[in-house]
């Protein structure tokens, strides 16, 4: 790396190091004011690496879901500094946000959201049509195979099961080759078959294609597919793990149920 792009790229991203996908520094968000007033995200500081599959766990209300959603810019934040990749992304106009969100990163929820009347290449490509860009067909071939969708192209949603039809979502995430995926439980409304297939795809998409990927699960299963587990608690991250193990995963949330009074 030569001087002059180390220096500009220290001057977009003086929090973080510019070799995160994703970067967060003293984010915190508070919902509600006085006596109702919630603090979902307090200080946090977390850095996304490139290429890397990140899950984020913790108990029911610790903020994982804000989290993601500030580092996507799906939610704005009360304090604090988010980038991705060397666009800081807090202070943006909604117009800019809108644009640097449909342009850099790539969205899996719970729920498919396919829509029925399209065949599963046509929900593929249909965020890149709507944005009028063209899908690069050697790329749109690689992710198609990957996700083993194939001999499916052709299909409406109602024609393939629910691991299926979440397959097509992923694909469509990564049609346009996004910076970033966030997932919220991707694989929340799955049977476990499903779920592993889902997942087993997501660790290909990060090993075959380099993609970055960061999804919030409350599975240590789902989470034992990922490189590193981020663990949340009370809207602080309060440790983290690499190479985990379904098992390890487990005996760490143990841990947070011991000490939950509800
Ligand atoms: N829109 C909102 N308005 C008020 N409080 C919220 C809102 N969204 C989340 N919260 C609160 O913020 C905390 C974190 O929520 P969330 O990020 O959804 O947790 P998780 O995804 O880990 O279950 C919880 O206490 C929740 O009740
Ligand atoms: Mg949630």
């Amino acid at each position: 790396m030569t001087t002059a792009s180390t220096a500009v790229q220290a001057s977009e991203n003086p929090g973080g190091p510019s070799a995160s996908a994703a970067a967060a520094r003293q984010v915190t968000k508070a919902y509600g004011s006085g006596e109702t007033r919630v603090t979902a995200l307090d200080a946090v500081d977390v850095d996304i690496q490139r290429g890397r599959f990140t899950a984020i766990m913790g108990p029911s209300g610790s903020g994982k879901s804000t989290l993601m959603h500030c580092l996507a810019g799906l939610d704005t934040v009360s304090e604090g500094r988010i980038w991705i990749g060397d666009t800081e992304i807090t202070g943006l106009r909604d117009k800019q946000l809108t644009r640097l969100r449909r342009d850099k990163i790539g969205f899996i929820f719970q729920a498919f959201n396919l829509l029925p009347t399209l065949n599963a290449l046509e929900n593929i490509t249909l965020p890149m049509d709507i944005a009028g860009r063209k899908a690069d067909p050697a790329w749109l071939q690689q992710v198609v195979e990957t996700v083993g969708l194939a001999d499916r192209l052709k299909h409406r949603p109602t024609q393939l099961s629910g691991g299926q039809q979440q397959r097509v979502a992923v694909a469509r995430a990564l049609a346009a080759r996004p910076e970033i995926i966030f997932g919220d439980e991707p694989t929340g409304n799955l049977d476990s078959r499903s779920g592993a297939e889902v997942l087993t795809f997501l660790r290909r998409s990060v090993d075959e294609l380099a993609q970055t990927i960061v999804m919030v699960t409350h599975d240590p299963v789902a989470a034992s597919y990922a490189d590193r587990v981020l663990f949340l608690a009370d809207g602080v991250i309060v440790d983290e793990m690499h190479g985990p193990t379904a098992d390890s995963v487990l005996e760490r949330m143990r841990r947070f149920d011991g000490k939950r009074t509800s």
